[in-house]
């Protein structure tokens, strides 16, 4: 009897198991599902659904496929595909093997998809998903979690997005966005990781999203943003800022004091680094690298209880660090290279102590003289207030001690050729070099090139050819397209090429990388200085050639175009010492 009792119980108990087991999903949710993976054109992640007979809910997660049900409905779906990431020649249409096909529509993508009503998490990565995104994505208002990184999407970023409130997570990172920057984010008042990185959006800095003051990461690099930036204090909860790689051209911002992570390279960004900074006492990872950042280097970012890696390299700024500062415990990475820093190095920075990376060249530190710049170049220079009288007077005062200088050089080097013995004052003479610099704001590396020795004294003065502006194609074809065997030397100012024009001249083009230092009409204006510069025993500038947009500002690399001359350099054959890094 008893054993009777307990069988019952225990089939009971199996029957019910099974009921719940078997809690199938809504077959209409089923539909839905199939219908996305044929819009997805049946992506091998996706075998995994043919077996019909399964209910979908209970297929095993896996890396690429994941999906969560919850009353019978989808509440979870995760699929990542395999398409590359960013498909080089994207222009908004379909690309064999790279996107999904022509026949592929977006729109009836996202109705499908809209069916799915409780879904909470969608995460649809690397499917060659392109089309512009259609506005009726809100549809799916139960969203908190929304990544669509990774695909082709292009066109404005909807604005209907702001009406899903739920959202916490918006992902739309490594796609073809290039609409402008939307200024609605504070209506989605639980976004905590907004994303949009490496994209083409356009404008400025969205004002709105100071008020999303849930935000723990914010990820706008890569993209197009300009102008200014609003003070991000009031965004308490921030950990990660990383606004690298775009256009900004704002002073930098205060920042929220439990800050994680900054990053900021690559932009236009000018002024002081703000002492509101030495609050930072949670920042680990700082990277201002590649701005127009000037004033004092404070010592302070160095001490940040939890900074680990500091990068303020290719900045313009100044003044020494001292010797004896404390460095923070959990130092391991810091690049100060590239600016105007004086002084020696804190002990802490110095090889002797500790085992972190620590770069310092192209400054003008008392250590490590070899990859450091000359004194002159180190001080600050005030820029003078533009205009055209202004310019052109500064222009005829330049050239004129230009000249001056010159021939002073071209005479010390004539009395030197003639009478003293090979390698006498080389430190002198590259002395006056940065002298020369520090006047026209023109590095030592161009006009070093200046001063290869030319042994075609025949070379008249009147028998150059006139300077004359190339096209970055000219210059392709003299160079075999800068091809590997055309390099002559590379050294911390471009690379040096050497070519033969087309009517056969054989030419030295030396490739200086982007600096945005310079304006289009300040390099223009320098370049047409160095050309007057000529003279029997100085290599002559036949050209040059500017690689940039239309806009001032936006010079991406600049060509120097010299007679070719095959002995090395000047400072190489006064020292009697031939090589030809410079
Ligand atoms: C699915 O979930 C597992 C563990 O929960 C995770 O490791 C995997 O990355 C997820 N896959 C996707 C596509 O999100
Ligand atoms: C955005 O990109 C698409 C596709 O490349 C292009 O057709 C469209 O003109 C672009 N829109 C803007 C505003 O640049
Ligand atoms: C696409 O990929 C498949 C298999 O990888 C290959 O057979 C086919 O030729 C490719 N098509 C194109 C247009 O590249
Ligand atoms: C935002 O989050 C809070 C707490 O997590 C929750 O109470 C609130 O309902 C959420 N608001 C929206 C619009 O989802
Ligand atoms: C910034 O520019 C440098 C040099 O131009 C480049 O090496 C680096 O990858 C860039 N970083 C970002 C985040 O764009
Ligand atoms: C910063 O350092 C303190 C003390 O070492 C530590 O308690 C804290 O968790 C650190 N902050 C972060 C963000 O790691």
């Amino acid at each position: 009897m008893g054993h009777c009792c307990s069988l019952f119980l225990l089939s009971c108990l199996l029957w019910s198991f099974f009921i719940a087991g078997t809690h199938q999903l809504q077959s209409s949710q089923t539909q839905v599902l199939l219908q996305i993976r044929k819009h997805l054109e049946y992506p091998s992640q996706l075998e995994i659904w043919n077996n019909h007979g399964m209910d979908l809910c209970y297929l095993s997660p896996s890396t690429k496929v994941n999906m969560t049900c919850q009353n019978s409905v989808v509440t979870e779906l995760r699929i990542v595909g395999d398409k590359p990431a960013k498909v080089n020649n994207f222009v908004g249409f379909a690309i064999p093997n790279q996107t999904l096909s022509g026949s592929f529509s977006l729109d009836s993508f996202v109705t499908t998809l809209a069916r799915l009503t409780s879904l909470r998490v969608l995460s649809l990565v690397s499917l060659g998903i392109w089309g512009p995104l259609p506005d009726k994505i809100h549809r799916l208002s139960s969203l908190k979690y929304l990544d669509l990184s990774s695909n082709n999407l292009f066109g404005s970023i909807p604005p209907k997005i702001s009406t899903m409130v739920n959202l916490q997570t918006l992902n739309l990172d490594n796609n073809f966005f290039n609409g402008t920057v939307p200024n609605w984010f504070d209506s989605l008042s639980n976004l905590t990781i907004l994303s949009i990185k490496s994209n083409q959006l356009k404008g400025t800095f969205p004002s709105s999203i100071q008020r999303v003051t849930t935000l723990t990461d914010l990820i706008l690099s890569g993209n197009d943003l300009s102008g200014k930036l609003p003070n991000l204090d009031r965004l308490s909860k921030l950990n990660v800022l990383d606004l690298s790689g775009n256009s900004l051209d704002s002073d930098l911002p205060s920042m929220p004091k439990g800050l994680v992570m900054a990053f900021l390279s690559n932009n236009s960004l000018s002024g002081e680094i703000p002492r509101q900074y030495s609050q930072l006492s949670q920042l680990q990872h700082f990277d201002i690298s590649f701005n127009k950042l000037s004033g004092k280097l404070p010592a302070f970012l160095l001490s940040l209880p939890n900074i680990s890696h500091l990068n303020v390299a290719s900045n313009m700024l100044t003044g020494s660090l001292p010797g004896h500062l404390n460095c923070g415990s959990k130092l391991q990475f810091v690049d100060i290279s590239n600016n105007r820093l004086t002084g020696g190095l804190p002990y802490c920075l110095s090889t002797e102590s500790g085992n972190g990376v620590v770069k310092f060249g192209g400054n003008c530190l008392s250590v490590d003289l070899h990859h450091q710049r000359a004194e002159s170049s180190c001080v600050p220079v005030k820029r003078k207030p533009s205009g055209e009288k202004n310019i052109a007077v500064l222009v005829g005062v330049i050239a004129g001690v230009f000249v001056i200088i010159a021939l002073l050089a071209c005479g010390l080097l004539m009395v030197c050729k003639i009478c003293c013995p090979r390698g006498i004052s080389e430190q002198h003479l590259l002395h006056k070099a940065e002298q020369e610099k520090s006047v026209t704001g023109f590095s030592s590396g161009i006009l070093s090139n200046a001063r290869y020795i030319s042994e075609a004294e025949n070379w008249g003065i009147h028998g150059l050819p006139a300077c004359r502006s190339f096209t970055v194609e000219e210059l392709k074809e003299a160079t075999n397209n800068f091809s590997n065997s055309a390099i002559l030397g590379d050294g911390s100012h471009g690379k040096l090429y050497k070519g033969t024009l087309e009517n056969g001249t054989q030419v030295a083009i030396r490739c200086i990388p982007s600096s945005k230092k310079y304006s289009m009409r300040n390099l223009k204006l320098r370049l047409d200085l160095l050309a007057k510069l000529r003279h029997p025993h100085l290599v002559c500038l036949l050209g040059h050639c500017i690689d940039g947009g239309e806009q001032d500002y936006t010079v991406n690399k600049v060509f120097l175009v010299y007679e070719c001359v095959s002995n090395g350099n000047f400072r190489a054959y006064l020292s009697g010492n031939f090589r030809t890094n410079f």
